[in-house]
C-alpha cells in the first residue's frame, strides 16, 4: 500500500504522542508533534515578555511571528524529532508548566494557526506521516486516510502527566495538572479557530484501560484493515 497520512487528535495528555511515535516507528513513517510548535511560540513569548502573568496583547504576538524560526531535528535516543526555536533545542523547556498554562491563549490566534498550518502541511505533503494535535483530522489533513480521536478518563490522564513531568525532573502537584488539563480541554474545544472536535470519519480510541502496546495494536489493526480495503479495490 502506498504511504498514508495518519491524523491523531484528542484531549490533552491522552497519550497521543506516545501512540503517534510508536506508530511512526513501526510503519517507518515520520512523526510530527504539532502541539510542540504552539508550545515553542508560547515559550518565545514568555522569554521575550510578550506574555506577562498570563496577560498578552494579540497584536504583539502577531508582530513577533516573523522572528520565530522553528525546526525539527531527529533525536535517535527518543526516536522522534526535537523542537528547535531559532536554532536552540527547546524540547525540555516547552514541556514546563509555565508553557502549558499559556499555550491555549496563543493557539487561539488566527495568524499563529495559519503559520503553524503552513509548516504542518509542508511536513506532511509526501504522506508517510503520523501527526498529532487538535485539528489535524479536521483542518490540516481533512483527507487523511486514517483519523483517530483519542480520549481517556481525566484522573488517569492527570496521573500520567504528573508521572511524565516528575520523571523529567519537573515535579508538579496533581491538582495543578488536573486544573490545567481541564482548562486546556475547555479552551481548545471552544475556541473559534479550528477547535478540537472529532472529525466525522475519525475512529474514537478511549485508552483509559489500555496499555501502550494494546493501543498500538488497536491502530495497527486499523492500518491492516485499510490495506485490505485498498487491496480489494485494486482487484476490482
Ligand atoms: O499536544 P499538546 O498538549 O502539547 O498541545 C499544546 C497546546 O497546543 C494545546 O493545549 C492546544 C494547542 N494545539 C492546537 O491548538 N492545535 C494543535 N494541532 C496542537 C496543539
Amino acid at each position: 500500500m502506498p504511504k498514508i497520512t495518519i491524523a491523531i487528535d484528542g484531549y490533552s495528555s491522552c497519550g497521543k504522542s506516545t501512540l503517534a511515535k510508536a506508530l511512526a516507528a513501526k510503519l517507518g513513517y515520520s512523526y510530527v508533534d504539532s502541539g510542540a510548535m504552539y508550545r515553542a511560540i508560547t515559550l518565545y513569548c514568555l522569554e521575550h515578555g510578550i506574555i506577562k502573568d498570563g496577560v498578552y496583547q494579540r497584536e504583539e504576538v502577531v508582530k513577533i511571528l516573523d522572528q520565530v524560526h522553528l525546526s525539527f531535528v531527529y533525536n535517535p535516543h527518543t526516536k522522534a524529532s526535537d523542537t528547535y526555536l531559532n536554532g536552540q533545542n527547546v524540547e525540555k523547556e516547552i514541556r514546563q508548566m509555565a508553557v502549558s498554562k499559556n499555550v491555549s491563549h496563543i493557539s487561539v490566534i488566527r495568524e499563529v494557526r495559519e503559520m503553524m498550518a503552513k509548516i504542518q502541511r509542508a511536513m506532511g505533503k509526501n504522506r508517510g506521516v503520523v501527526m498529532d494535535g487538535r485539528d489535524i483530522g479536521t483542518n490540516i489533513f481533512p483527507d487523511a486516510e486514517l483519523k483517530i480521536f483519542m480520549t481517556a478518563d481525566t484522573d488517569i490522564r492527570t496521573q500520567r502527566r504528573v508521572d511524565e513531568l516528575t520523571s523529567k525532573g519537573n515535579p508538579v502537584s496533581t491538582e495543578e495538572v488536573k486544573k490545567n488539563l481541564l482548562s486546556r480541554d475547555y479552551e481548545d474545544s471552544h475556541r473559534e479557530e479550528n477547535p478540537l472536535r472529532k472529525a466525522d470519519d475519525a475512529i474514537i480510541l478511549d485508552n483509559s484501560e489500555l496499555n501502550k502496546e494494546e493501543q498500538l495494536n488497536f491502530v495497527l489493526k486499523l492500518v491492516e484493515d485499510l490495506k485490505l480495503v485498498e487491496g480489494l479495490k485494486a482487484l476490482k
